[in-house]
């Protein structure tokens, strides 16, 4: 199988996971990238069963629009019974890092909200020690270069991510050559640095469940 249709396997895993649950008034947060539109295009044939979504991202909102879902304000929410989200790595604790399409923060803003995490992966994002994947920290443009010179105190690689201005108008650093042994120490450090917003470590706020696309099938991997 091609790692596309281990992600659209993993998108129709978590449907299948969630559609017994789904009410008239129920609202859905929904994560970013191309895991999170295969749900997101699974999701479409069952709008009627459910109230609508929260999403993580412009382009995760225009997509459920575009399928006629309705999009809701955070804060008109007051609760979300599931986040289904993609990842960029994850262990075995369902610490991840995120960030590969620039929407960590709402997409750690979101999680933060949701009673169940659900995320969905192609097993190729399961590592034993987070850090192969360079860690995406958003930051306020201003505050760029000191922000990667206390990163690099840190012991990572800073790279500006040339081009991209993330939805809150803000930039990316990815650090490379981090090995992330305590992923909730380095979450909390790197939050620490004026000027970031948040990094791309959901070990604080990690996932409940994470779905994993494999040759033999999809895996569970619960907390
Ligand atoms: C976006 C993310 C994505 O979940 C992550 O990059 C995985 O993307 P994909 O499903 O395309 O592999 O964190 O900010």
């Amino acid at each position: 199988m091609t790692q596309d249709e281990l992600k659209k396997a993993t998108a129709e895993a978590a449907l299948k996971r969630i559609l017994p649950h789904l009410e008239d008034n129920m609202i859905i947060g929904i994560g970013t990238g191309s895991t999170a539109n295969f749900f997101i295009d699974a999701l479409a044939a069952h709008k009627a069963k459910f109230d609508g979504c929260v999403a993580s991202s412009q382009a995760s909102a225009d997509r459920l629009k575009g399928h006629g879902i309705q999009v809701y304000d955070l804060n008109s929410v007051s609760s979300l019974r599931f986040y289904i989200d993609g990842a960029d790595e994850a262990n075995e604790h369902l610490h991840l890092i995120k960030g590969g399409g620039a929407a960590l923060t709402r997409e750690k803003i979101v999680a933060a909200v949701a009673k169940e995490f659900i995320c969905i992966a192609d097993g190729s994002k399961k590592v034993d020690v987070l850090g192969q994947f360079p860690l995406p920290v958003e930051v306020i443009p201003m505050a760029r270069s000191h922000v990667a010179r206390e990163l690099v105190k840190l012991g990572g690689d800073p790279a500006y991510r040339e081009g991209v201005v993330t939805d809150n108008g803000n930039v990316i650093l990815d650090v490379w050559n981090m090995q992330i042994v305590d992923p909730m120490t380095m979450e909390q450090k790197i939050n620490q640095i004026t000027g970031v917003v948040t990094n791309g470590l959901f070990a604080q706020r990690p996932a409940n469940v994470l779905l994993l696309g494999m040759e033999g099938g999809v895996k569970t991997i619960t907390a």
